[in-house]
């Protein structure tokens, strides 16, 4: 990623999660459907790019232990405020790879964090995912539709395919369907689908999708 998006990004999501309100921590119900595969999981789950802690609330009140990873070291500080109980929550930029075991993981929760980037950091970081997953281990995950133009999709500088620059000079990715099916060739696709979400002001599409190894 260039430089200047990078630099960018970091200040965009540290303001961010400095004035983050923790009352503002909602679950929705993305994550029902797949509550036997996460029910399944003997490990701790990775939630990345946990932001303040929407998907690690509805994973612990589930009873399930969390590993929860940012790269906004104010969300890391929030989260472990929040959430005094949680196994791990770890500051950790995802361009920087993943200091992980490989196969450490059974499920691994991505919501609205994959779609910062460009193609070759989206490559390495779905393969790092892969890397530490078991065989066998699931990626649940939310990422932006290329038809979410309440949020940016296509407006502004295109600056590579389905990548545009955002009014805050970061850089937003909108996914189409074979978007999600390149970037995830390596697994099985077990649920692909554009939807609606109201968790903001103005609605908002993206996929969901949950892939296996
Ligand atoms: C839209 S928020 C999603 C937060 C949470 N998953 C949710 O859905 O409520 C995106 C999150 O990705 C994090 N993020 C963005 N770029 C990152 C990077 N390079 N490495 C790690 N985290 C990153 C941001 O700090 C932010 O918390």
């Amino acid at each position: 990623m260039e430089p200047k998006y990078r630099e960018n990004s970091k200040k965009y999501w540290e303001d961010v999660h400095q004035s983050y309100d923790s009352t503002k921590i909602k679950v929705d119900d993305w994550l029902e459907r797949f509550d036997d595969i996460i029910m399944a999981s003997t490990r701790p789950i990775m939630d990345l790019g946990c932001g303040g802690g929407n998907d690690t609330k509805y994973l612990t009140e589930k009873g399930k232990q969390v590993i929860a990873c940012d790269g906004s070291e104010h969300a890391i500080a929030n989260l472990k405020a929040n959430f005094p109980d949680i196994r791990e929550a770890r500051c950790m930029d995802m361009l920087e790879g993943f200091d992980f075991e490989d196969e450490s993981f059974e499920v691994i929760i991505a919501d609205l964090c994959l779609h910062y980037f460009g193609e070759k950091d989206t490559e390495m970081i779905i393969s790092e995912l892969k890397r530490i997953l078991l065989p066998g281990g699931h990626i649940i995950l939310r990422v932006n539709s290329i038809n979410d133009v309440n949020h940016g999709a296509g407006q502004g500088k295109e600056i590579e395919y389905h990548v545009f620059e955002s009014s805050q000079g970061t850089m937003k990715r909108f996914f189409d369907e074979a978007d999600i099916r390149k970037f995830f060739k390596e697994f099985e696709i077990e649920y692909l689908k554009e939807e609606i979400m109201s968790r903001y002001r103005l609605e908002k599409r993206l996929y969901r999708v949950c892939v296996r190894k």
